[in-house]
């Protein structure tokens, strides 16, 4: 269970902005509360800054009381809403953004956000000295450096229930389904949902498989009785992945049918862990960054806070492990 660490704060800045950006994930909610609440406590003005880095640069920026994130815990999405801000990669722009925070009063920014979204605060306070600190908050769970981030686990268990309900039809039927979930450029949540629900096969961005392995597989399961088979495939940088797969096995007289989960995985209620860790990583955000400690994402290792310097972890590949798709391939046999 993630520890809770010692959030005592030592004051350097009496007023942060917080704001979420990149991909919604459940739990941006309940880190958001954590921080505006974290922050007031500590004597704080807190200022909410709406649709990421595009509200920034319009200035869509508010003061937020204990109050503006009651009942927020337990909603998917974030109330702060979300941006992917391609002007932020101009210089020119995060300069901007950063006279503007000063203008309005604001000491250091909170970013909620993935890989994309700490690129930008990294750069700008690089460039700027304009203190950013982030908080991991992506379903892909691919952010170098924590071994969790804000949303997986949600997504994880959305994909699984949708694979129980599917099994149900597909076992009546005796199908083969590929189902498709969420992960860009990364099988993580693939390969969770494949242990999980038990897939057949799961296929990653990191191990392709053939069309020929596939068959072998799904010739494996007839040979000891098996009727159906469900095929997790991570979306991969082209979604669509599960469609080309489908078409494949179609060539070798299979019909499988596909069920794409999409952003399904990205809504409802965040899972206790979600919360958990959310809470834990808004608080940890706000006490790291007023104590004079930035550029960096509090994220968790081994359940621990850990920081981690932005530079160390932009452009770093965080790597599925061999062993999770070896137990995955072992427990499909
Ligand atoms: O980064 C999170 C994620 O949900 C990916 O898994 C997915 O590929 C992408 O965002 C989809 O982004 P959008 O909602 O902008 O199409």
């Amino acid at each position: 269970m993630l520890t809770v660490p010692n959030l005592s704060v030592e004051k350097k800045y009496n007023s942060i902005a917080v704001l979420t950006s990149g991909g919604d994930a459940p739990g941006m909610n309940a880190a958001l509360r954590a921080v505006v609440r974290y922050g007031i406590a500590q004597g704080c003005e807190v200022y909410g800054v709406l649709k990421g880095y595009s509200g920034l640069l319009e200035g869509q920026i508010h003061p937020m009381n204990a109050s503006s994130v009651a009942n927020i815990i337990q909603r998917g999405g974030t109330i702060l809403k979300t941006d992917r801000c391609l002007p932020f990669y101009k210089k020119a722009v995060r300069q901007e953004a950063a006279n503007l925070l000063v203008r309005k009063g604001i000491e250091a920014l909170i970013v909620i956000g993935g890989d994309g979204s700490f690129t930008g605060a990294h750069l700008m306070e690089k460039e700027t000295g304009f203190p950013t600190i982030g908080v991991p908050g992506t379903i892909d769970n691919d952010i170098f450096g924590t071994d969790d981030t804000i949303g997986f686990d949600t997504a994880v268990n959305t994909a699984i229930d949708a694979i129980d309900r599917i099994r149900d039809t597909a076992s009546s039927h005796d199908r083969i389904f590929l189902v498709e979930v969420m992960g860009r450029s990364s099988g993580f949540i693939a390969i969770n949902t494949g242990i999980g629900g038990g897939a057949e096969t799961v296929i990653v961005p990191e191990q392709m498989e053939t069309i020929a392995s596939i068959c072998k597989t799904i010739e494996r399961g007839i040979r000891r009785g098996k009727s159906s088979s469900i095929i997790v495939v991570a979306e991969g940088p082209k979604p669509g992945l599960a469609q080309r797969v489908a078409d494949g096995l179609a060539k070798k007289n299979y019909n499988p049918k596909v069920c794409i989960l999409g952003h399904t995985q990205r809504g409802g209620q965040p899972t206790a862990s979600d919360r958990l860790l959310a809470s834990v990583l808004g608080a940890s955000a706000v006490a790291t960054i007023l104590s004079g400690t930035s550029n960096c994402m509090v994220g968790v290792q081994k359940n621990k806070v850990t920081l981690v310097p932005f530079k160390e972890i932009i452009g770093t590949k965080k790597h599925l492990s061999k062993e999770s798709m070896e137990l995955a391939r072992v427990l499909a046999t």
